[in-house]
């Protein structure tokens, strides 16, 4: 019964979801702003990926009239002459220098990377010319935007001003717990991993031993050393947490619909998919690939784990179990490789989610990064993850508890079991439908997420900051705010009416004791 109900609803999806796909424009749908702001992005220690996260957002403002300006370790990403690109040029942090497989490993590795670099870049950013020049300027900005990670280094920027925490991730719990809101770790996931729902009571153990480690560690490891570095420099500034809370608005990379639904504060908004588009014309050579019967697998790790730092013994067991499968494979790979399989081809660049748009294209083998993971859900292509580091475990976990990806561990891997879990992943249709349905439910939306992070963004300069969005709980100690003082008072209560109790009690029973030894003698 259950079932045969199951097939028109999510058929019933499949037509909104198209009838969305062709009319919903992406942006456009509020009025024009009332004035052109000035606003300044900082994101100088970032990943390609957090950059990303940024660009459609930026592209918006500046589209509307405003004047953007963004701060970061990259080269410009297009050549898009409304935005004006500040790249810092420091080499302390580079990403493209990171092997990833070697921190897949030994993940304390990159932890080690962190914590030397970090202070390195608070102590010499403030001494380039162009950053110099940009922080001497600071008060003819209306609004900063700041990346929620690693760029603790840039609240000199920010400190008394309004400013905006854009998450590249889902919400770090630490992060909102900074703003007021507690999240519950019964079933709010910490940043690095995710469980089965709901928790058992081993894994509300865990999730709460990680809730409260990860943040303490990054905290003492990082935040406190660039504070030292920084202190040197600004001596008059706050505690960076101090300027942290300040925070007008949270822009968070996720949406409910694509994710787990948290309780979110009106300061909390969820802007995830800005980037996810409708899939445009394939170029011709990947177009005859994908064209015809056969099923068509896609591969990518993503910017970050370079395929040139693949161990070789990885790369010949997925080309062998490549090879044994009934599919073409498409795999963005960076480097030259001989000896491809006939059903394999390989490129530097690939148009990602166009291909993943596909229908011929049945799978898609990730790292699961939070970006790719959300381009796949919103076409709806099986996963197959294979995470290396960081928050990536965490999505390939959540995708697996809910039934639209597998994932396997690095050191689990061999050939036959590659070749069993593609073919199942492929064969069983459950994977498909089940991921079919998020792109439906994450269009079916009042506006598209770049139109809302630009209203919010907009909302927060027209009202000074917006500081009546903010949680009441900023005005409260954290005694106040775990009720202590009142646990206390209701202890020392029940404690005086025991006392009371008692001596009434032990008055009562000495009279009576009296009065029975008396009538007793007489
Ligand atoms: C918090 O923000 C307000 C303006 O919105 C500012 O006046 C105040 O100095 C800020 N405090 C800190 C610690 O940044």
């Amino acid at each position: 019964m259950k079932r045969s109900r199951g097939v028109p609803s999510a058929l019933l999806l499949v037509v909104i979801f198209v009838f969305l796909h062709s009319t919903t424009p992406t942006t456009g749908e509020i009025p024009p702003s009332e004035a052109s702001y000035n606003i300044l992005m900082l994101l100088p220690i970032s990943s390609r990926s957090h950059r990303n996260v940024f660009m459609p957002l930026a592209t918006a403002l500046a589209a509307r009239g405003h004047k953007v300006t963004m701060l970061s370790n990259h080269e410009a990403p297009d050549q898009n002459p409304k935005i004006k690109y500040i790249r810092h040029n420091l080499d302390h942090f580079k990403e493209e220098e990171m092997d990833m497989f070697a921190v897949q490993k030994n993940p304390s590795k990159i932890f080690d990377i962190f914590t030397t670099v970090f202070p390195l870049i608070a102590r010499d950013i403030y001494d380039v010319p162009v950053v110099k020049e940009l922080y001497n300027k600071r008060s003819e900005f209306d609004l900063f935007i700041v990346d929620a990670i690693f760029n603790e280094g840039s609240y000199p920027f920010v400190y008394g001003k309004n400013f905006i925490v854009l998450c590249p991730g889902l919400l770090d719990p630490s992060q909102s717990a900074v703003v007021g809101n507690l999240l519950n770790p019964a079933y709010v996931p910490n940043m690095l991993a995710d469980y089965p729902r709901p928790y058992s009571f081993i894994t509300r153990v865990k999730n709460i031993f990680f809730s409260l480690v990860l943040p303490i560690t990054w905290r003492k490891s990082i935040v406190t050393p660039v504070e030292a570095v920084l202190k040197k420099r600004f001596p008059n500034l706050p505690p960076l947490l101090e300027i942290e809370r300040n925070q007008s608005l949270t822009l968070i990379n996720s949406h409910f619909s694509l994710g787990i639904p948290l309780p979110l504060l009106p300061s909390q908004v969820e802007i995830g998919g800005m980037h996810l588009r409708p899939a445009k014309p394939l170029p011709k050579d990947i177009a005859e690939v994908v064209s015809g019967k056969t099923p068509v697998i896609y591969m990518s790790l993503g910017s970050v784990a370079r395929s040139s730092s693949m161990p070789e013994h990885f790369k010949k067991m997925i080309l062998a179990a490549f090879a044994r499968l009934p599919y073409k494979v498409i795999w963005k790979f960076e480097e030259e490789m001989e000896n491809l399989p006939k059903n394999v081809i390989i490129k530097k660049w690939m148009p990602q989610q166009d291909i993943l748009a596909h229908p011929n294209v049945k799978l898609f083998i990730s790292h699961c990064g939070l970006l790719g993971s959300q381009e796949a859900m919103y076409h709806g292509t099986p996963i197959l993850g294979l995470p290396i580091f960081g928050d990536q475990p965490k999505h390939a976990a959540y995708l697996q508890n809910v039934g639209v990806a597998r994932y396997l561990e690095w050191e689990d891997l061999t050939e036959q079991l590659l070749v069993d879990t593609i073919q199942e992943l492929v064969s069983n249709p459950s994977y498909r439908q089940k991921m079919s349905e998020y792109g439906a439910k994450f269009m079916d939306q009042p506006e598209s997420p770049v139109d809302r992070a630009v209203f919010w963004t907009e909302y927060v300069i027209r009202h000074k900051g917006a500081r009546h969005m903010r949680s009441a709980e900023w005005s409260l100690s954290w005694v106040e705010l775990l009720h202590l003082d009142i646990a206390l008072a209701l202890h020392l209560m029940v404690y005086i009416i025991y006392k009371i109790l008692r001596k009434i009690c032990s008055l009562c029973c000495s009279s009576s004791a009296a009065k029975k030894s008396k009538s007793k003698r007489e």
